[in-house]
Order: structure tokens, then C-alpha cells, then sequence
């Protein structure tokens, strides 16, 4: 299995079972190392409602065809907008032609911000997404605190690589990201969600850091893959 880092929380996961994004915020992301328009899969997974991990979803979705699967409430509110959407809800897992997508607790907000007539559209709850294809399981923890919950995850399933959060500010930062990743225990950790704008600076080496030997970290740059 291929993981390749976008920037800021989106991962393309390769395997035999086929290529599926999580979380397509490219446009309007500087640190993103392609465009919507390059970008092939087989479906879209999507952890929670904001412009940030929603992003270029329904024109992906459109173009390519492939299914967009997230919780009940969002995956209702994007198929209004023209795409295959499959809705599914926290604990409960779906097997797909590209593989076992299963949703997780995740300890923070959701919602579609209009500006323009200043309404916040409910999205049914922010989640996390395991992944598992060609006998691998990915772990996107999407933007959550610290919880827990994420030691119950860590009991039931073996998970090889958890993408977390580490930027601060609205979600974990480098030293409960360390946390989750002893409660997870994954084989691989690789950090997201943080030098994407200002408020989300972070030193990834201080989280590599604060992992020390709970597992191997990887730190990845906007375009940068890791095999597993
Ligand atoms: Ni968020
Ligand atoms: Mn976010």
C-alpha cells in the first residue's frame, strides 16, 4: 500500500484494491502539491463537513465518478450537489469495491459555512475514517482533541498508519498527537494538519519528538509518499 501526503489533511491511499482521496482540500491550499483536475481515484472519503477537509469533493467526485462516502447528514447535503454519495455513520463500517471504510468518533465540530447568507449547515458530526485494503488498515484520525475513545481503537484493530493531526488551535497539537499515537499504537505515524496557515504553525520534529519509540514517524512533505 501507497500513502501519498497532498498537504494539510488530504492522502491519496493506493493499493491493489485501487486509489481513494481523503479529504481533497487543494484548492485554495498553497501547500497543495496538485490540483483537483490531476487527480484519479475511486472514490472520495471524507471525515467531516469544513471547507478544509471537504474542499474540492463534489468537483472530484463529478468528474471521475467515483462515490463519496462520509457520515449521513454530509453525504445527504453533497448528493443535492450532483455526486454518487454514500452515507454511512460513526461505528459502523461499509465494504466497497475499494475496500472496508469504517467511521470513528472524532472530538470536534462539523458544518457547511455559507459566508455569503452567513448560515452554518449541520453535517451529522465530525468522524475519523479506517481505512483498510490489500490487508493494510490507514487510520485518518480527521481533526479530533484528544480522547479516549481513540485507546478503544487502538484495542480493536491493528492499525499501520495513523494520519494525525498535530497543528494545535483547532484540533490535537504536537504533544497529545504523541498521546494518541500511544494509544492507538500504530506501526507508522505521520502528522497533518498543521503549517497550512498561521494559527496551525507547528515543529513536526517536536511531535516526532514526543513519540520517541511508540512508533515509527514520518514526516511527509506535500508530495511525498511512504509504502506499507
Ligand atoms: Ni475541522
Ligand atoms: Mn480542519
Amino acid at each position: 500500500m501507497r500513502v501519498t501526503f497532498l498537504g494539510h489533511a488530504c492522502f491519496i491511499v493506493e493499493s491493489a484494491a485501487g486509489r481513494v482521496i481523503f479529504d481533497p482540500f487543494l484548492s485554495g491550499n498553497d501547500q497543495a502539491s496538485v490540483g483537483p483536475d490531476q487527480v484519479e481515484v475511486e472514490a472520495v472519503l471524507l471525515t467531516h463537513g469544513h471547507g478544509d477537509h471537504v474542499g474540492d469533493a463534489v468537483s472530484i467526485a463529478r468528474r471521475t465518478q467515483a462515490p463519496v462516502v462520509a457520515v449521513y447528514e454530509l453525504a445527504t447535503l453533497l448528493g443535492w450537489r450532483g455526486v454518487d454519495a454514500r452515507a454511512q455513520h460513526i461505528g459502523g463500517a461499509c465494504d466497497y469495491p475499494f475496500g472496508r471504510v469504517k467511521f470513528t468518533h472524532a472530538t470536534h465540530g462539523t458544518g457547511y459555512v455559507d459566508e455569503a447568507n452567513q448560515t452554518i449547515t449541520y453535517c451529522g458530526g465530525a468522524a475519523g475514517i479506517l481505512y483498510t485494503a490489500a490487508g493494510r488498515t490507514v487510520y485518518h484520525l480527521g481533526d479530533t482533541g484528544l480522547t479516549a475513545d481513540l485507546e478503544l481503537v487502538g484495542r480493536r484493530h491493528r492499525i499501520d498508519v495513523a494520519l494525525l493531526p498535530i497543528g494545535d488551535h483547532f484540533t490535537m497539537g504536537p504533544d497529545d498527537a504523541a498521546e494518541a499515537v500511544r494509544l492507538i499504537r500504530p506501526r507508522i505515524a505521520v502528522p497533518c494538519h498543521y503549517d497550512t496557515f498561521p494559527a496551525i504553525r507547528q515543529d513536526p520534529a517536536a511531535f516526532a519528538a514526543a513519540v520517541g519509540d511508540a512508533a515509527e514517524v514520518r514526516l511527509l512533505a506535500p508530495g511525498d509518499s511512504l509504502e506499507c
